[in-house]
């Protein structure tokens, strides 16, 4: 173990902790809080260092500034295309030498431009349990299904949507009386607690991107990921 010019400590593998979180959000972002909560409880070994938004009302950023961290606005309306959208927002990730992005409720279609340099150092989280589900209302589409289950899945990031290699999954049964108002709110909490687990796990390097695949302490998980569930 050694200290580097950044003031991090070098790990195993040449793994500088803390490591450097990176948020894109769109709006409430209460995953993104469960996550900083997380890193200041030493739950994780995580150094939350930049949050970007792309539009100027989300309340994530408020959220993240009281825990003084740096939030700005990248608004992809003042760009002429995905790729110079996204060629800005690895810019400051760069400028804030960010390690780890996490996508949390980041409303924008990604391209190669920003998920290749990040391919295994990026996570999204989505609340269905994929692969059912991919994409918008996943929980009107359980209930008008007829399924017993819903949940979340945090998956890593690669070019085809809300279908990267699975991490954790986290499940609730669908009551009598369920609409999407109650699913949501059931799920968002199962949301809080297996995101920051994934995020942990991501910067110890115990979760880690092999091709098709997720490993978990070098084990291949099943494509449905770790089952929070069964603990
Ligand atoms: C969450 O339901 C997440 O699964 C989805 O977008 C929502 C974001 O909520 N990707 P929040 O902004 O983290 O509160």
């Amino acid at each position: 173990m050694a200290v580097g010019d950044s003031g991090r400590t070098e790990h195993i593998e040449g793994r500088l902790y803390p490591v450097k979180i990176g948020f894109l959000i769109s709006g409430r972002g209460s995953n993104m809080t469960a996550i900083i909560e997380a890193c200041e409880a030493g739950e994780i070994k995580g150094s939350p260092a930049l949050v970007i938004a792309n539009n100027a009302t989300a309340e994530g950023l408020e959220s993240a500034r009281k825990h003084g961290i740096p939030a700005i606005v990248c608004d992809h309306r003042q760009f002429a295309s995905r790729e110079t959208f996204e060629s800005q927002i690895i810019e400051e990730l760069r400028q804030h030498q960010v390690d780890v992005v996490i996508l949390a409720g980041f409303m924008r279609i990604l391209t190669s431009t920003l998920i290749a340099p990040y391919l295994g150092r990026m996570l999204n989280i989505h609340p269905s349990l994929l692969p059912k589900y991919p994409g918008l209302n996943t929980h009107q589409r359980a209930l008008d299904a007829g399924d017993r289950f819903a949940g979340a899945t945090v998956h890593f990031v690669t070019e085809e949507l809300d279908a990267g290699p699975a991490v954790i999954q986290g499940h609730t049964p669908i009551v009598d009386n369920d609409d999407h108002n109650t699913l949501r709110e059931r799920v968002l909490k199962i949301e809080h607690q297996i995101y920051p687990l994934a995020v942990a796990w991501l910067c110890e390097g115990r979760v880690q991107l092999d091709g098709a695949t997720a490993n978990f302490d070098g084990q291949r998980l099943p494509p449905t990921g770790i089952d929070f569930a069964a603990g």
